[in-house]
Parts: structure tokens; C-alpha cells; sequence
């Protein structure tokens, strides 16, 4: 078969779909490691996603050491206890509950930034919105998360931090941009609905809100 005439299985739809309906953001990790091999084939799935002016922003750094961990998970702490200092009542209660980082568990955790300056691409899309090249990165971090849960991994999102801090801590250049930190590992659970769901912080929509003009 040629890849023209190449068309996916009605099973592999479904796959594709249970894959899309349990992808969780996870911040809760078991203690087993992550197979290197895995994890490898995870971030490739990085070079395939698409890129303005295939412009290929995205600059990995993997924290490994306990300094670059502990600045991380301070960072985090920092930011979190100033975020909910913004609430009050009810949801302050709410906020203090939930959990928002795995980062004192992750086997691995990575900060993802988006090179602002690079000349790859030639500046084709990005001359006229630079942003792009974020959302670039944004784009490959899907197709990472995804793969990872195809793989039987979690991916937790964490934006709770103050990234001009994360930046000089690690010592990335000033150019990049962070676009988020990562914990990554073997989820604790497999539920079909978003934890904030769960713990009564917000409901997904039921319903694509789609205007016409
Ligand atoms: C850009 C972005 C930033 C996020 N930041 C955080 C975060 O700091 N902490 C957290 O617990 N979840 C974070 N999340 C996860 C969202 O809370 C989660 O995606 C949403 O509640 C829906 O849940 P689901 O991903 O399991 O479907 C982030 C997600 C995205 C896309």
C-alpha cells in the first residue's frame, strides 16, 4: 500500500478517540521510573508537530538535579501561595484544596521554552505575528502529551510559577520564553474526567460554542 492510498481503521478511530477522551493533565505519579527508551520515543513525537515557518522553536532543558528541582518546586510554592492570596471565601477554600503540581513526585520533569529569536523559518508567519512561534511549541507539546498517554504515561502542566525566576535559575538564554514546566510519569489513576472537574473547581463545557458571520 502507498501512503496515498494509506486510510486509518475504523478501529484505530476509536483508539484515537478513547485516546483524546482519557488524555488527563496528571499530578499524581506513581513511583515507578520511566523507561528511557519510552520517554525517547515520546519526545519525538515533538519533531513531527508543526511549526511556522518550520521554524521548530521549541528548547527542551530536563531537570535532573536536586538544585534545579528544589528552584523549581520553590518557584512553584511561591507563585502558588500568591495565587491564592487573589481569592477569598469559598474559593480561596476551593483553591487550597486542590493539587497543582506533581512536581515533588515526577520521575521526570521538563521546562519547555519557545526560542523567540531563532532564524529558522526564515521569519515566514512570524514577521507578521511573532507569537506564532509560542503557539508553534504549544502545538508540539499536544502531540507530546498524546503520545505519552498512548505510551501509558501522564503529562502534568504546570503554569503556577514566576518564569523570568525559572529562567535565570536555569540559566536558559534571554531570548526563550518558558512556555510551561512538565511532570511526567505513570499516572496514579485513569479517569475520563478533568480533575478540577472532579473536585468541583470547573465543569468542561457540553457544547462547541461555534459562531457564523
Ligand atoms: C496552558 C496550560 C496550563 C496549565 N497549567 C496548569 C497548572 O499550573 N496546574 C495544574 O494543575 N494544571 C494545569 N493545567 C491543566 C488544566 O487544569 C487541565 O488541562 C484542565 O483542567 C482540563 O483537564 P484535563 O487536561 O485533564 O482534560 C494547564 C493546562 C494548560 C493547557
Amino acid at each position: 500500500m502507498t501512503l496515498q492510498e494509506l486510510a486509518f481503521s475504523e478501529e484505530f478511530r476509536s483508539q484515537f478517540d478513547l485516546l483524546l477522551r482519557l488524555r488527563r493533565d496528571v499530578r499524581r505519579f506513581r513511583s515507578t521510573p520511566v523507561d528511557e527508551a519510552v520517554l525517547t520515543r515520546c519526545l519525538d513525537a515533538i519533531q513531527l508537530a508543526p511549526s511556522v515557518g518550520l521554524s521548530e522553536p521549541w528548547r527542551i532543558i530536563r531537570l535532573t538535579s536536586d538544585a534545579a528541582r528544589a528552584a523549581a518546586f520553590n518557584n512553584f510554592q511561591a507563585a502558588n501561595a500568591q495565587a491564592l492570596a487573589g481569592y477569598s471565601g469559598d474559593r480561596a477554600e476551593r483553591y487550597a484544596q486542590l493539587k497543582l503540581t506533581g512536581m515533588q513526585e515526577a520521575p521526570v520533569q521538563l521546562a519547555i521554552y519557545c526560542d523567540d529569536a531563532t532564524i529558522k523559518g526564515h521569519g515566514l508567519g512570524a514577521a507578521t505575528m511573532p507569537e506564532m512561534r509560542r503557539y508553534s511549541v504549544v502545538t508540539a507539546i499536544t502531540l507530546f502529551w498524546l503520545k505519552l498517554r498512548a505510551e501509558g504515561l501522564g503529562l502534568g502542566w504546570v503554569s503556577v510559577l514566576d518564569p523570568d525566576q525559572l529562567s535565570q535559575d536555569l540559566q536558559v538564554p534571554q531570548d526563550w520564553r518558558l512556555i510551561g514546566y512538565f511532570c511526567l510519569g505513570h499516572p496514579e489513576q485513569t479517569s475520563d474526567t478533568p480533575e478540577l472537574e472532579q473536585k468541583g473547581w470547573e465543569v468542561r463545557r457540553r457544547a462547541l460554542p461555534i459562531e457564523t458571520r
